[in-house]
C-alpha cells in the first residue's frame, strides 16, 4: 500500500533559523497520526510548509504521489489538505452560518456541501444553536468548533489542525479531542500537531516526538504514552 503522504528528509529554514532539520513522516489514508514536542519545536512549521504557506528548503512533500512542494497554497488546497488554523482565524463579524459557508467557497457541487454542512451540525450541536450569532460572540470552544467546521466544508482528504487544544478548558478539549476521533471513524485522516502530548496520543494511531526540529522518537500511540522518555519529557513524570 502507498501512503497517502510521504513526508522525506523536509527541511525548513527561516533565515539562518534551521526550524525543521530533515523529518521524514507518512500517513495512509484513514488514519489519525500527530507530531507532537514543545514550544518552538517545529510544529507548526512543518504544518506551515505542508501547506505551502513557507517554502521546504529541500525534501519532498508527496500526497497521493504528487509533489507538493512545488504547488501554491491555493493548489495544495484543491488536493486535499486543508488547515485549521492556530489562532483559529474565523472571522468575527460574520455569522456561524457564514463562516461555515466561506469553507465551501472553492466548491460548486452544491448537494454535496448541504450535507457536509448537516454533518458538521451533527458534529456540532453548539454551532446550530447559535448559527445565526456573530462569530466573535462564541467561546474560544466554539470557536475552534467552527474552525474545524469550516475546514470540513472545504471536503478536506487529509486534515491538519495545530494546536486545537490551546487555551481552552479541559472539558472543552476532551470534547475537541472525541469530535476529532468521530470524524476519524466517519472516514478522514487526520494530521495533528500538538503540545497536549497526553490527549493526542490518546486518539493517534501513531505519533512522532519533535525535538528541535527533528524527530526524536516515534511509534503508535499506546507506546509512546507508556514510553518512560515521553512520560517524563512532556508529561509531568509517571503519575
Ligand atoms: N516567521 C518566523 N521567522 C523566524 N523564525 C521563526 C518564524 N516562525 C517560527 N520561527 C522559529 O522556528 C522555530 C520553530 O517554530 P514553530 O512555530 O514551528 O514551533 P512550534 O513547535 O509550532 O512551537 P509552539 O508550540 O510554540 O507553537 C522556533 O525557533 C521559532 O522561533
Ligand atoms: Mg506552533
Amino acid at each position: 500500500m502507498s501512503a497517502l503522504l510521504e513526508v522525506r528528509n523536509l527541511c525548513v529554514a527561516y533565515g539562518h533559523i534551521e526550524a525543521v532539520q530533515g523529518i521524514s513522516f507518512e500517513m495512509n489514508a484513514g488514519e489519525i497520526r500527530t507530531l507532537v514536542g514543545a514550544n518552538g519545536a517545529g510544529k507548526s512549521t512543518t504544518l506551515l510548509a505542508l501547506s505551502g504557506l513557507v517554502k521546504a528548503k529541500s525534501g519532498s512533500i508527496r500526497f497521493e504521489g504528487e509533489e507538493l512542494t512545488r504547488l501554491k497554497t491555493h493548489q495544495i488546497v484543491e488536493r486535499g489538505l486543508v488547515q485549521v488554523a492556530e489562532g483559529r482565524a474565523i472571522l468575527t463579524t460574520l455569522t456561524v452560518r457564514e463562516n461555515l459557508e466561506l469553507g465551501a467557497y472553492r466548491r460548486r457541487d452544491h448537494a454535496a456541501i448541504a450535507s457536509d454542512m448537516e454533518r458538521v451540525v451533527a458534529l456540532f450541536p453548539r454551532l446550530e444553536e447559535r448559527f445565526n450569532a456573530l462569530a466573535g460572540n462564541l467561546s474560544g470552544g466554539e470557536q475552534q468548533m467552527l474552525a474545524i467546521g469550516r475546514a470540513l466544508l472545504a471536503s478536506p482528504k487529509l486534515l491538519l489542525l495545530d494546536e486545537p487544544s490551546m487555551g481552552l478548558a479541559p472539558i472543552i478539549v476532551q470534547d475537541i479531542f472525541r469530535t476529532l476521533r468521530e470524524i476519524n471513524v466517519g472516514g478522514l485522516t487526520i494530521f495533528l500537531v500538538e503540545q497536549n502530548v497526553r490527549q493526542a496520543l490518546k486518539i493517534a494511531n501513531h505519533g512522532y516526538v519533535l525535538e528541535n526540529g527533528r524527530i526524536v522518537l516515534e511509534g503508535s500511540g499506546a507506546s509512546l504514552l507508556g514510553d518512560p522518555k515521553v512520560l517524563a519529557a512532556y508529561m509531568g513524570g509517571l503519575d
